[in-house]
């Protein structure tokens, strides 16, 4: 293993898309910000400088943290933020991991253009559970507002209303099509946006990162089958499919072979959205060129999945296993000492001061999540009270049809509330999804774990039947998945990391709006380990 350090300056920077220019904050002058390589068990001692006037963290989505939480990154949840002109160490072991994995900001909308991916090697001589491919490559999806995204947040939350959707996706920073900003039309010259290269028989690894802000996607390449070898940054079975399903905050490897001999093809990216609160059907497009081929426009489209194309996701997730060899086994906690049901939902409450008189809010067991003004870690740590309560219920207040359209369960309570795990505590949350204002699909997003995924279903959960349909043999391992609309997902996982665990939706306006809770695991001691403490220099508020 290997120390590998790293400088992440956050600066402005111009930048040009849709015909429009503006600046946006950045890493090191780059949007998608740069790539962070590693190998499994290397050390990562990062040092990230605030050049901006905005407060600023960073979160190293899906790394385990064992025993560093002052290194994940959630503003107020396990730091304060780095304000203007300061800088911190983030330093962390990346421990029984390797794949793809992605860094963004986590502090109001700042990930919009604040992210970038991780990639994880495994440790040296060790190979791929696969044919070693030829190349690799990194593709992160965005997504891309003209106006300055703080200020459309900032808007949304003081008017109650919705935040307006954004106005393009973005492959690796592109958008595409876009008009010719010189005149009427296309400009195909932007048509072609990003663009792969590839050669005839070749193999290529993608890196597929979905970094958009509000949108699960689907992927797909004109004429060519992936095959997905690894989500989150734990291998799966191989399988090959058409089209890819990928929430915000995920990521998946998949092996793509060059298997024409010529000829120009198109990539195309379109949202997910089974809810009629918000349609947003833009696509972003790229380019696979193979080597030699000339041709100016594509010469192989692609149809991708209309907006709520439920049975693509569905063949998507149902395909994901465990690769679950002597090598990489799946350790499923078989007896759970915490058995939780979380509804999921947004919801409407007044608001006197918003235009409609009232504002969304989302919630979990009917609490909208209240941002602490000190980070709850550091309270937790330096033991000051009145930062949270550890009363997070464990089960709805009071139970309802949570998917049907009547009656509903609208009443939500604010509070910063946390649900409190013993070290090594195994712990299944059934994630049931409500029918509060609309059914939605929502990417929900655990820090400091890799939990198994063992269920899911449409409906209301059955605590009776569902439970022995569970997959406690192979169920995928990943610290992000799509809880279905009007349906549930059962999760386990060991918490086996004492610190302050974020829980939220992926979906930037419903963590905005309070989708969210935290865990608190307390301090506890392997054999060779000390009790832990965060370090004298995490950011203070
Ligand atoms: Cu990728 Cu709490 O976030």
């Amino acid at each position: 293993s290997t120390v590998r350090h790293y400088k992440f300056s956050v600066v402005l920077k111009n930048a040009t898309r849709l015909c429009a220019t503006k600046p946006i904050v950045v890493v090191n002058g780059k949007f998608p910000g740069p790539t962070l390589y590693a190998r499994e068990d290397d050390t990562v001692i990062l040092r990230v400088v605030n050049h901006v006037q905005y407060n600023i963290t960073i979160h190293w989505h899906g790394i385990k943290q064992l025993r560093t939480g002052w290194s994940d990154g959630p503003a107020y949840i396990t730091q304060c933020p780095i304000q203007p002109g300061q800088s911190y160490i983030y330093n962390f072991t990346i421990t029984g991991q390797r794949g793809t994995l992605l860094w963004h900001a986590h502090i109001t909308w700042l990930r919009a253009t604040v992210h970038g991916a991780i990639v994880i090697l495994p440790k040296k001589g060790v190979p791929y559970p696969f044919p070693k491919p030829d190349k690799e490559e990194v593709i992160i999806f965005g997504e891309w507002w003209k106006a300055d995204v703080e200020t459309v947040i900032n808007q949304a939350m003081q008017s109650g209303l919705p935040p307006n959707i954004s106005d393009s996706h973005t492959i690796n920073g592109h958008p595409g099509p876009f008009p010719n900003c010189s005149s009427q039309g296309t400009d195909y010259g932007e048509y072609i946006g990003y663009s792969l290269h590839v050669e005839t028989g070749k193999t290529y690894l993608l890196r597929i990162i979905n970094a958009a802000v509000n949108d699960e996607l689907f992927f797909k390449i004109a004429g060519h089958n992936l095959t997905i070898v690894e989500v989150d940054a734990t291998y799966v079975k191989p399988f090959s499919i058409d089209t890819v399903f990928i929430a915000p905050g995920q990521t998946t490897n998949a092996l793509l072979t060059a298997s024409h001999d010529t000829g120009k093809f198109l990539i195309a990216i379109s949202p997910f959205m089974d809810s009629v609160v918000a349609v947003d059907n833009l696509t972003a497009t790229g380019i696979l060129r193979y080597k030699g081929t000339h041709a100016f426009f594509p010469t192989s489209l692609t149809t991708l999945p209309p907006l709520n194309a439920t049975p693509v996701t569905n063949s998507f997730i149902l395909s994901l296993k465990s690769l679950n060899s002597i090598q990489y086994p799946a350790k499923v906690p078989l007896t759970v000492d915490h058995s939780l049901f979380f509804t999921i939902g947004v919801g409407i409450n007044p608001c006197s001061t918003c235009v409609n008189g009232s504002k969304a809010v989302g919630n979990m067991n009917n609490v909208s999540f209240v941002m602490p003004t000190i980070a709850m870690l550091q309270a937790h740590y330096f033991n000051i009270s009145g930062v949270f309560t550890d009363d997070f219920p464990g089960n709805p207040p009071i139970p309802f049809n949570y998917t049907g359209t009547t009656p509903k369960n609208m009443q939500t309570n604010n509070g910063t509330k946390v649900y409190r795990l013993a070290y090594n505590d195994t712990v299944q949350v059934v994630l049931q999804g409500t029918a509060f204002l609309a059914p939605e699909s929502h990417p929900i997003h655990l820090h400091g774990f890799n939990f198994f995924a063992i269920g899911r279903g449409v409906g209301n959960f059955d605590p009776v039947n569902d439970p022995k349909k569970f997959n406690l043999v192979d169920p995928v391992e990943r610290n992000t998945l799509s809880v279905p609309t009007d349906g549930w997902a059962a999760i386990r996982f060991i918490a086996n990391n004492p610190g302050v665990w974020f829980l939220h939706c992926h979906l930037e306006v419903h963590t905005t709006w309070g989708l969210k809770m935290a865990f608190l695991v307390d301090n506890g001691k392997n054999p060779n380990e000390t009790l832990i403490q965060p370090p004298s220099d995490l950011p203070m508020c």
